[in-house]
């Protein structure tokens, strides 16, 4: 079945034009099939789901596949001799080496380590990493705060802790900012070098080549993958990361509570445990005070692991296998392209833009996350709760706020380290909603923002519905957060977002 069945009116002829100006959309026609059977549970509640980068969706076909897993098999508390823990044990090892080949690992050169999700796999770099006096954290303003948090780990141990700038309005990393920043390192002082391939915030797809300059000049590199893995392909075999931080259920929705550190073995003999745990070590003494770390992954999975969950994490890889990430990709490409023409353009009747998009206005290099905002006919931001609460009446699920994603939110609304001091010495206390009112008043700013983010099954009549809830805020004046206004026509060239 093919989604043009469905559409009617003025949506198939968009959809008419949508397939001249995006002719590859067509090669990805598998995936309606898949949606109406897999995913058959959004259309039957008429539900337009636009919160890919929060969480993927699984197909129910995962979760039978588990289901039977799980139901006739006796599997026990894996690393031990019995027959149920023998059977666990290698579902886990099996699910390992899926990882491993899904991203492309050379043999032998990197460890999957299962962590509850990225943040886990984060807090192990944080951790273990030997940040010491001399050395660096060099990190992009745009990063999730599962990273900003390891600058905690590096300056309590003296490591210097710096910022690669954002380019403002597109939100891609300052070349040259990063250029001088990664020369400056110290020899012989371990220094990491951490950026996401895809931004959780704008959608920008930073340059898989930085992993390569900054090895170059001496940086570990940590990689959050995170946003990227869900709709592209990353392998391991062309870019080479020390580090790599995954969800697995970004990628394909079930299950969640496992994650995946990705490790290059020279980069797993440089990181310190800083305890031990059941499960990590070879040998523990109490009367000897000392103990001997496990090798390996085995070294870094604290206590028992998730190992119902993890063989679900094999089904969810054959899964995207089956379906094709390109395709994937190629789709949600296509409708980002379309979405963003059309949102950039939508106009109040007095011929203001309505809509204001972060980061680039265009798919180049850049992928399904659309961040942004909507303001009034004379420029007064409307509030970005309000619109999602509109948003989930007519059953489409959208995140609003700043995506646990600060520096970029700051870089593309101009917020400074000022404006922040000045919030934290308001008298009263900080509140959200004090907090967006006082960053309106410093100059009609806001702090927070609308993000649709498309994914594995999203359709022209997602975005056409998301379209379609946007285009009804012309001339809307009732959902303003304040009384200054904010030129959106000025703040960036309107391209033709093709
Ligand atoms: C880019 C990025 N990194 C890290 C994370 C943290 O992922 P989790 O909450 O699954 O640990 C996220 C979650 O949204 C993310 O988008």
């Amino acid at each position: 079945m093919t989604e043009s069945t469905n559409i009617i009116g003025a949506e198939r002829e968009e959809y008419a034009a949508f397939l001249q100006n995006y002719p590859d959309y067509r090669r990805t026609a598998a995936l309606d099939d898949l949606r109406a059977s897999d995913y058959k549970r959004l259309d039957d509640q008429q539900h337009t789901y636009l919160d890919y980068t929060g969480a993927g969706l699984h197909g129910a076909s995962q979760v039978w596949q588990h289901g039977d897993l799980l139901n006739s098999r006796i599997l026990g508390n894996p690393h031990s001799g019995s027959l149920s823990s023998s059977a666990a044990t290698s579902l886990v090892e099996k699910t390992r080496q899926r990882v491993l080949d899904y991203f492309g690992a050379p043999r032998g050169e990197y460890t999957a380590v299962f962590t509850a999700n990225a943040t886990g796999a984060l807090k192990h770099i944080g951790e273990c990493y030997p940040f010491a006096k001399g050395g660096r954290f060099l990190l992009t303003a745009d990063n999730h705060n599962s990273v900003n948090g390891i600058r905690e780990f590096a300056s309590a141990r003296d490591a210097v802790v710096e910022y690669v700038p954002l380019t403002v309005p597109d939100l891609r990393i300052d070349k040259d900012g990063l250029e001088s920043l990664l020369d400056n390192i110290e020899p012989g002082h371990a220094s990491l070098f951490a950026f996401p391939a895809q931004s959780n915030f704008s959608g920008v797809r930073h340059p898989l080549e930085l992993i390569r300059q900054a090895q170059d000049k001496g940086w570990d590199v940590l990689l959050d993958a995170a946003a990227f893995v869900p709709t592209n392909r990353l392998d391991l075999g062309a870019v080479r990361p020390d580090f790599v931080s995954v969800s697995f259920y970004k990628m394909f929705g079930y299950p969640t509570g496992v994650g995946c550190l990705l490790v290059r073995t020279t980069a797993l003999e440089k990181l310190r445990r800083p305890w031990f745990a059941g499960g990590t070590v070879n040998f523990a003494s109490v009367e000897g005070r000392t103990h001997i770390l496990a090798p390996g992954e085995a070294g870094f999975e604290d206590g028992t692991l998730n190992f119902l969950s993890i063989p679900a994490v094999d089904i969810g890889l054959r899964h995207l296998e089956k379906i094709g990430i390109e395709i994937i990709h190629t789709r949600v490409n296509c409708l980002t392209g379309w979405l963003l023409g059309k949102l950039l353009a939508l106009q109040h009747s007095n011929g203001r833009h309505m809509v204001r998009i972060y980061g680039p206005a265009t798919t180049t290099a850049r992928g399904s996350a659309l961040t942004m905002n909507f303001y009034d006919p004379d420029g007064h931001l409307l509030d970005y709760r309000r619109i999602e609460e509109l948003a989930s009446g007519q059953r489409i699920s959208i995140r609003t706020g700043c995506f646990c994603n600060p520096g970029a939110g700051e870089a593309a609304e101009g917020l400074t380290a000022d404006d922040m001091r000045a919030a934290a010495d308001e008298p009263a206390g900080m509140t959200l909603p004090r907090f967006l009112q006082f960053m309106q008043h410093r100059g009609g700013k806001s702090a927070g923002a609308i993000r649709a983010s498309l994914g594995i099954v999203s359709n022209f009549a997602d975005a056409w519905r998301f379209l379609t809830f946007a285009a009804d805020f012309c001339d809307q004046t009732k959902l303003t957060m304040g009384e200054v206004t904010f030129d959106v026509d000025s703040c960036r060239v309107i391209r033709d977002g093709s």
